[in-house]
């Protein structure tokens, strides 16, 4: 077992990993040092793949407001958003994307230098920036990872997983990584570690996310001590290409509606007007459903002026030609895929969870922000603020890792130290789990369907009876899409209505009287007696 000690450890290198460290470097005083540790190589990440855009709420645009932007997105978070934190992430908006500017991020821009912004579901005005046409997270990615590279006081480990936060008296004093090259452990002590691990896309057979999007950093949080919060609600995207080609589905994204796609059945046939009068900009959840259920869906984005598609969707464009689809005349086939997970790890504004020094940003953590519904591209725009926010939040200590280490520690160290156990390799049934998650955890959901879940994941799990050391990434992660799984199965049985992304057939009412009530799960609590923890948060403060 190898050690070392910073002030600071981001755990992973998403966007909301890579600004963080970044921020973190330039206005925190780090005695020890900084550590960004990656499970991937440096970047690869969901964040990489975004297309639409970035929530920009631009002082120069002049049709938009905070105001406007604040009752979108809680409008469409079903009741669950917090109004402090949509008004935070809201007003921090204009000075983070110039902050990214200083960075190198370049987002597209009009013949007269402006930004150009794009309209995407349940918007009321275009405020989405983008870049690279549909290549945003690509752009952003990239130039945040060049400035880490140019960094040297940022240390990076690459294809390094963290296995396991050192917790003792309620306080985050360190974690654990395994290096799958090397296959080495390293204990790395710190007093301020931030989990920026990402979603959860890969526990659905279907899913637009990437192979790492494993939910590791919500497993090892809740593992920790930490409270997760909503946990029921994934966010399914409604439009998938809906060809199987590895480990993900490639993304239709909702700009190509936003500039006048329209979805069609396998005659040709227009259907969102049955649905909702927004009809295909509606909210995500609804075109999702309207998707689902109509089964055989197509975009038809030959509508669109040929120069404007090529221009605004040249990766869509090229991605469809490789699948014989010419998408200025052809139709696109399109199903719902998982896509964002709008539960996770409760932090405050600042980034902070129930436990001392650790911390959560991203997809990774529940802010308030998205609610039951999260509204497009305002992901990104969390990710950013809340990665400016825990810098900042820093910034009044100097941060020092800590000297002395306790008994509680040594011992949850030993167990990967001790060299003489001897692991054999055991199966790994992802793909039975992503089954199994997709069938009964999807789109729509009911008690029996949960409970059919829940014994089939129990299944899964004697057949994997791994309590802490494991024998590999692959291993590793499967230990934590089971616990996670096993989280939103958990929370979307206590949740008993439909709203937002969580569609219980069995009861398919909205329950006013739950609006602002999100489910929390608390590890120190019996599974069995994960009752719902409904906290109120009916303060007129944060409504
Ligand atoms: P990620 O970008 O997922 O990064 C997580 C990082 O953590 C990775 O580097 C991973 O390797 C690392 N990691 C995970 N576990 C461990 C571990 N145990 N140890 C070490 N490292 C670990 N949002 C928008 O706002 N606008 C869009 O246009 C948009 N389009 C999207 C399109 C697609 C196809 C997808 C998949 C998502 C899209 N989203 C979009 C959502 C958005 O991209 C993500 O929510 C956001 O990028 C998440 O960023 P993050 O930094 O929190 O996590
Ligand atoms: C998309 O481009 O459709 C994805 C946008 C998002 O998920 O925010």
């Amino acid at each position: 077992m190898k050690y070392a000690r910073y002030s600071t450890v981001i755990i992973g290198s998403g966007i909301a990993g890579l600004y963080a460290a970044l921020k973190t470097e330039q206005q925190v005083n780090l005695a020890d040092g900084l550590l960004l540790i990656t499970k991937s190589k440096l970047g690869e990440s969901n964040s990489r793949y975004a297309q639409g855009g970035m929530v920009g709420v631009m002082k120069e645009n002049k049709k938009d407001s905070t105001q406007a932007h604040i009752s979108d997105t809680i409008k469409a978070g079903a009741g669950l958003s917090e109004f402090n934190t949509v008004k935070f992430i809201s007003e921090n908006s204009d000075a983070v994307v110039k902050d990214l500017l200083k960075f190198g991020v370049e987002f597209d821009r009009d013949e007269n230098g402006q930004f150009t912004y794009t309209l995407e579901a349940a918007h009321s005005v275009n405020r989405v920036l983008h870049a690279g046409g549909d290549a945003t997270g690509r752009a952003i990615e990239q130039a945040l990872c060049e400035q880490i590279k140019k960094n040297s006081n940022i240390d990076v480990y690459e294809k390094t997983i963290a296995v396991e936060l050192l917790v003792s008296n309620d306080t985050c004093k360190g974690v654990i990584v395994f290096n799958e090259v090397t296959e080495e452990y390293e204990t790395i002590y710190s007093s301020c570690i931030i989990l920026a691990t990402g979603g959860v896309g890969q526990l659905y057979k279907y899913t637009t996310n990437p192979s790492g999007a494993t939910g590791d950093g919500l497993a090892l949080a809740y593992n920790a001590g930490a409270v997760l919060q909503d946990m029921e609600f994934v966010q399914f995207h409604p439009t998938a290409l809906a060809i199987d080609s590895g480990e993900c589905r490639f993304l239709i994204s909702e700009a190509v509606r936003g500039e006048g796609a329209k979805l069609v059945d396998a005659d040709g046939k227009e259907f969102m007007h049955k649905y909702h009068p927004l009809k295909e900009l509606a909210p995500r959840d609804v075109v999702t459903r309207a998707n689902f259920n109509e089964r055989n869906v197509y975009l038809n984005a030959a509508c669109i002026n040929k120069t404007l598609l090529a221009k605004r969707f040249p990766n869509i464009s090229e991605k469809c030609a490789q699948h014989g689809i010419d998408i200025s005349k052809d139709f696109i086939p399109v199903a719902p895929a998982a896509h964002y997970f709008m539960g996770g790890i409760k932090t405050n504004l600042h980034g902070e969870t129930a436990v001392k020094g650790l911390f959560a940003i991203g997809e990774a953590a529940s802010t308030g922000l998205h609610g039951g519904n999260r509204l497009a591209s305002n992901s990104l725009l969390e990710c950013v603020v809340c990665a400016y926010s825990v810098a900042q939040y820093l910034k009044s200590d100097e941060l020092k890792a800590p000297k002395q280490i306790d008994e509680e520690i040594k011992s949850a160290i030993d167990k990967y130290s001790d060299e003489s156990v001897f692991l054999v390799e055991i199966e790994v049934n992802k793909d039975e789990l992503r089954e199994l998650m997709w069938e009964h955890v999807g789109i729509l959901r009911s008690e029996k369907s949960l409970l059919t879940a829940k014994e089939e994941l129990e299944r899964l799990r004697r057949g994997f009876p791994r309590s802490a050391k494991c024998l590999n990434r692959g291993e590793y992660e499967y230990k934590n899409m089971l616990e996670t799984a096993g989280l939103i199965i958990d929370s979307a049985l206590l949740r008993k209505e439909s709203r937002g992304a969580h569609c219980r057939t069995d009861y398919p009412q909205t329950n006013e009287e739950c609006i602002h009530s999100h489910t929390s799960l608390a590890p120190t609590w019996e599974r069995e007696q994960f009752c719902a923890s409904i906290a109120s948060a009916r303060n007129a403060g944060e409504g």
